[in-house]
This record gives C-alpha cells, structure tokens and sequence, in this order.
C-alpha cells in the first residue's frame, strides 16, 4: 500500500494528465497538401466525403469502391475542387488479390503514399444473429481482413513517407451493441489487431502512425436506412465527421472520437485500458524481435 501510495498513483496520475492534456498540435489545411493519399469505401457516404476535403486541402487522391460510375463522379468533383490529382481503381475488397494490386497501382499513379485511409464495409443488417455464417465470414472478410491485406501491403511507402493508416471503426468495435453482431466483431477485431501493430510500430521505432477512428451514429445515406425503425437516436452529420478523421490522422492521434455526444465520447476513452497497456509493456523482452 505505501509503495501505491509513494510511487504508482502518482505516476498514473501523471501520465493521465500527460495523456489527456499535452498540449496537442494545431490542424492546419495545408498538413495536407500535395499529400498522396487513399480512401477505400469513397463512392459514397463518409468516404465520399473525405475525398471531397482532402481535395479542397489539395491532396493527391486515389479512391477505391466496386462502383465505377459513382466513383467517376467523384473523381470528377475533386478535381473541380481542386485536388492535385484524383484518380479511381474499382473493384470489390473481398477480392485480396485485388486488393493488394489496388495499392500498387494507387502507389504507381500518386508515386508514393502519405495516408491509407482504411474505410470500406460491406452491407450490413441490423438483426439478430441466428446462423448466418457465410455472412459473418463475409463481413470479417471484407471489414478486417482486407485491412490488414491493404495495410501489408502499404507499408513499405509509408515507411519511406513516414505515413499514417486510418482505420475507421464504430462505437461498435469498443462496446456491446444489439443487432450487429458480426459487424461488431469485425470492428472489435480492428481494435485488437491494429492497437497491437502499433505497440509494435512504437517499440521498433517504424514512423508510421495508426489512427482508429470510433464513430456513432452518422446521417450516410446507407445508415438512415439500416437503422430506420429500429433506432431512435439522432446522428452526426457526415460532412464534419469526414473531417475529424482526416484531422486524427494528420494530427497522428491514436484514437478519435466522434459522436453528437461529448458524454459518449468521454465514456468511451477507457483510461483503465490505456494504463494497464502502458504498464504491461515492462514486463516484455521485446529486443529479440527488433532489428532483425
Ligand atoms: N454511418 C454510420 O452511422 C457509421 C457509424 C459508425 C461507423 N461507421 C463506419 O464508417 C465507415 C463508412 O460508413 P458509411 O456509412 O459512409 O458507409 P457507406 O455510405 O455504405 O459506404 C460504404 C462504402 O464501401 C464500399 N463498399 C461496399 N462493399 C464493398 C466491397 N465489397 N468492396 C469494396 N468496397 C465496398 C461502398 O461502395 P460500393 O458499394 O460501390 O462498393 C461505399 O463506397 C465504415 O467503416 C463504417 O463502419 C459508420
Ligand atoms: C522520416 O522521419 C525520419 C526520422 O524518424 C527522418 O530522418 C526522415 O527525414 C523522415 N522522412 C520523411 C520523408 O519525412
Ligand atoms: C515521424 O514522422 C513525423 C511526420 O513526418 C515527424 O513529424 C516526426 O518527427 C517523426 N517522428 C520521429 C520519432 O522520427
């Protein structure tokens, strides 16, 4: 108790202040211009969205959907809005193959990469989960494992960039929601795999920062319908939250919160988790795995 007393509160009290009140960089527009960036899941909705910022920020874009025809569209109004470059790659992320060339050939258009905006999801139903394993291997599928294909895939020009990922997640990937069962663990997976790379990342001193991005409910086209008659809750607007992501990730931030609820937001932080991460990592021997 003395030894608590003496040492371990105070450090943790320190090192929660330092954590939520260091004093945090400015966003500028400008962090991204003449950026070489990708936003997966960009036809429509949020991804949409981003690419229209990062246009107005003078960005390099290249943006990735199975629909051609919408993804042209959009190509299109980024270069009105004055996009260094935009291009489009169509095709489905439940192709791995597919996706792992995406990144190649976007890295060939921009010559090189800043940010992989990591975004996509594939149709989700709100329902109760019965026996639909072919959906819920779809949806790990499409929404976690095409990450880690694309991030894989990415990192070599990240490295060289000292880029960042972005990985878009839901409040769903923090807590227990009804209804949405596989989508959750397709989430909560994201969290799992992408939190520990970036332990890693840290340890071996690789510069490439990993932003996870929770949201709540969003006003995208595709989630007024989902939810309709089955959620009474109001949702944020897509325009600003498509924002706050890029600014996370330019920013480098670990992890950013956005809902119409500040509460929500503060609730979700769970300061016990991001202790007993810092503190676990002392009892590692983490030298073996490095600089080989
Ligand atoms: N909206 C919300 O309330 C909310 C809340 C929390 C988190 N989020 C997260 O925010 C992100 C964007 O959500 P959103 O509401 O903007 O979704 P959305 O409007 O439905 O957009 C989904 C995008 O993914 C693409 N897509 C679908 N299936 C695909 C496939 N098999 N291969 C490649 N691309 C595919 C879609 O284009 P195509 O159909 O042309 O392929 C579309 O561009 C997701 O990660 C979601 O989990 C959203
Ligand atoms: C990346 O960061 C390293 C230091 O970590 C620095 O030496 C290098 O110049 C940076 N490269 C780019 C392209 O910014
Ligand atoms: C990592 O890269 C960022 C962006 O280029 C740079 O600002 C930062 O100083 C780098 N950090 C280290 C530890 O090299």
């Amino acid at each position: 108790m003395a030894f608590m007393r003496k040492y371990l509160l105070p450090t943790l009290g320190l090192f929660l202040a330092y954590y939520y009140y260091s004093a945090k960089e400015e966003f500028r527009p400008e962090m991204l211009q003449g950026k070489k960036v990708i936003v997966t899941g960009a036809s429509k909705g949020i991804g949409e969205e981003m690419a229209y910022h990062l246009a107005r920020m003078g960005a390099h874009v290249v943006v990735t959907a199975r629909s051609e025809e919408s993804l042209q569209k959009v190509v299109s109004r980024c270069l009105e809005l004055g996009a260094a470059s935009a291009h489009y790659i169509a095709g489905s992320m439940e192709d791995m193959t597919f996706a792992e060339q995406f990144v190649a050939k976007a890295g060939k258009l921009m010559g090189g990469l800043d940010m992989l905006i990591l975004n996509h999801i594939t149709k989700t139903y709100m329902r109760l989960f019965n026996d639909d394993i072919h959906h819920l291997r779809k949806i790990m599928e499409v929404n976690f494992l095409s990450y880690v294909v694309l991030s894989v895939a990415a990192l070599p020009m990240l490295k060289q960039s000292n880029g960042s990922i972005v990985v878009v997640s839901s409040q769903a990937g923090k807590i227990a929601h009804p209804l949405v069962a596989p989508y959750s663990a397709s989430k909560f997976a994201l969290d799992g795999f992408f939190s520990s790379i970036r332990t890693e990342y840290s340890v071996a001193k690789v510069n490439v920062s990993i932003t996870l991005c929770i949201l709540g409910l969003i006003n995208t086209d595709t989630a007024m319908k989902a939810v309709s008659g089955i959620l009474n809750m109001e949702a944020a607007s897509k325009e600003e939250c498509a924002l706050e992501i890029i600014k996370g990730g330019a920013l480098r931030q670990k992890e950013i919160y956005y809902d119409r609820s500040p509460w929500t937001n503060l609730l979700l932080e769970n300061p016990g988790r991001k202790i007993l991460e810092f503190l676990s990592l002392n009892y590692y021997n983490m030298d073996t795995f490095i600089n080989n």
